[in-house]
């Protein structure tokens, strides 16, 4: 994986492993997004709908890979995304996630550290974001990067069995 434009990387927050690097998340790389995105939800996004997405106003997506060992060979590692809606001064989490191999590494909140800077620069106040009442690890790193409750939408989610499942509205104020 080659990121298109290797300059940005330096304009981004990066997280405390050096070996996590930050691009933004160009139409180039919406297959590779799409296929995290597979490993994360039931409800995988195509590379279509993730460019769709990608194409509104005030959208953005920043992907975190690890580099490959150039003397090895070896090829870059993706290693999770996040996709962003800003509008005016409020923001919106529209997804993030992080290959399972690669969590609890300082991934999603190198992440959200970027997207927080970036926002904040662009003036944006407030990042809002839905999430399931049991999606316990997402609820975990959400708080631990300052977000809190401020609402709960019954029925929300629809699981492949046909349960439904709450989500909490979390906001973060920066
Ligand atoms: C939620 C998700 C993005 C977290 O990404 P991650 O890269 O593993 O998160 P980080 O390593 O940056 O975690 C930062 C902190 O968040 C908390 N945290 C993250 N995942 C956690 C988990 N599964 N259980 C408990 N705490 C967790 C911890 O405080 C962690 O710090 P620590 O590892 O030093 O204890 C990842 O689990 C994921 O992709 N899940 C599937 C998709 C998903 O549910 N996305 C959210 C939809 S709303």
């Amino acid at each position: 994986m080659t990121p298109p434009d290797p300059t940005d990387v330096g304009d981004m927050a990066d997280g405390s492993d050096p070996e996590i690097v930050l691009v933004p998340l160009t139409a180039a790389f919406a297959p590779l997004a799409s296929a995290l995105h597979a490993q994360g939800f039931d409800d995988a996004w195509d590379a279509d709908a993730i460019i769709r997405l990608l194409d509104v106003l005030g959208a953005f997506g920043i992907l975190a890979y690890r580099p490959g060992d150039t003397s090895k060979n070896a090829k870059d590692q993706p290693l999770g995304f996040v996709l962003m809606q800003a509008v005016m001064d409020e923001a919106e989490i529209n997804t993030i996630t992080v290959a399972p191999d690669a969590r609890r590494m300082g991934v999603g909140r190198a992440l959200l550290d970027a997207v927080k800077e970036r926002l904040e620069a662009a003036g944006v106040t407030r990042i809002l974001l839905e999430v399931a009442v049991d999606n316990d690890g997402a609820i975990a790193l959400y708080r631990q990067n300052g977000f809190s409750e401020i609402g709960r939408r019954k029925r929300y989610y629809s699981r492949p069995d046909g349960l439904k499942v709450d989500a909490l509205v979390l906001e973060r104020l920066i």
